[in-house]
């Protein structure tokens, strides 16, 4: 059992706490957040099973205490990271890890420094349906990859310290990272749009890696939600559409195939074959990806979102606001 004192307590940290608490494998003890109204909330629900404070530095001599999970804004918590780790404790991150690659790169060397757990709650890796879609990169099932096209939009939340590519696309940067195995894009494109407030609040992303491309697309101001992952192999094809309740993913047995033999030089033609939808068991990523946090840390594992993958992914948006400015 790991004890964890979580610091924010806002619209997402509403969830990683109730996980935090419900799940057999952490211990909740505290909860801090300068907002004297969220803990109140807080309390209605957790009662007295855990300490409610606006301060969380007496925690960080508390023995009794293993780890912290940090669900503030982005721009303030970089400090806050690093006197955790500084105090030898473990730390479950909320994504993004920092607004820039220096401070990046800056705490996950505290991490090694420290011999602590940084976990990087980039929870998609934590998805059953990404674990399948890897588990078919993997065994060759999907063949090379030759695209990923994701869309990822809602109608806000409009937050003020980061724009929506570093809100939404960290996400689909993440899984892309960890579905081909590390690949890293020698080019990055980005346009974006300004409207209500200092930061992007759409964003268009393409990247280029070696063999494939991928187009990320981030939205705070559209009228429908959408979770779509497609992504192209040149065996099978599949679409991740995160917001069907059930049949969430679609494996197409399709794809293009060199008919040159046939037609002479160049020729190339549609293979049609089956569409399957598997059976995928329900899980909770945040959950999945809180468990594996505690597991890392009772096992003194590195976690596969660690800081080394929480720096590839802030370095490629880093590189993307500066495409923005260009491109502005
Ligand atoms: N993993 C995911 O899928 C996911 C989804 C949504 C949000 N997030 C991330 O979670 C984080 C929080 O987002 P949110 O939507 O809950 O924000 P929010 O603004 O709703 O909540 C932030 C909370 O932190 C508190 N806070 C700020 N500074 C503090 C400090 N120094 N000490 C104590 N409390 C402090 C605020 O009072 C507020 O209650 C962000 O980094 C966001 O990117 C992750």
């Amino acid at each position: 059992m790991v004890n964890i004192v979580q610091i924010g307590y806002g619209y997402w940290g509403a969830n990683v706490a109730r996980n935090i608490a419900a799940s057999e494998k952490t211990n909740l003890c505290a909860l801090v957040d300068t907002r004297k109204d969220r803990l109140q909330l807080a309390e209605r629900n957790f009662r007295n099973l855990v300490e409610y404070q606006t301060d969380f530095t007496p925690y960080l001599n508390d023995p009794n205490v293993d780890a912290f999970a940090l669900a503030i804004q982005t721009e303030p918590s970089f400090e806050i990271a690093e006197k955790i780790m500084n105090a030898g404790k473990h730390l479950f991150i909320e994504k993004p890890m920092a607004s820039n690659v220096q401070n990046a790169v800056a705490l996950n060397e505290l991490s090694k420094q420290k011999h602590v757990v940084l976990h990087v709650d980039h929870i998609m890796l934590y998805h059953p349906i990404i674990r399948k879609i890897k588990q078919m990169y993997d065994s060759g099932e999907l063949g090379d990859l030759i695209y990923f096209d994701i869309s990822r939009m809602n109608l806000g939340p409009i937050r003020l310290d980061v724009n929506a590519m570093l809100d939404l696309a960290v996400h689909d940067l993440a899984v892309i990272d960890y579905i081909s195995g590390g690949k890293e894009p020698y080019h990055v494109e980005a346009i974006g749009e300004k409207h209500y407030g200092n930061q992007e609040t759409l964003t268009y992303l393409t990247l280029k890696y070696d063999g494939f491309l991928a187009h990320v697309k981030s939205s705070w101001i559209s009228p429908i939600k959408e979770r779509r992952t497609m992504i192209g192999g040149t065996k099978k094809m599949v679409i991740f559409d995160d917001m069907k309740t059930v049949d969430k993913l679609t494996i197409y047995d399709q794809g293009i195939v060199d008919a040159s033999e046939e037609y002479g030089q160049y020729e190339f033609k549609a293979r049609s074959g089956d569409i399957t939808i598997p059976y995928i068991p329900q899980e909770d990523a945040l959950r999945n990806s809180i468990e594996y946090f505690a597991y890392c840390v009772e096992n003194n594992l590195q976690s596969i979102s660690n800081g080394d993958h929480g720096v590839k992914v802030i370095r490629i948006l880093d590189e993307a606001k500066r495409k923005l400015i260009i491109n502005d």
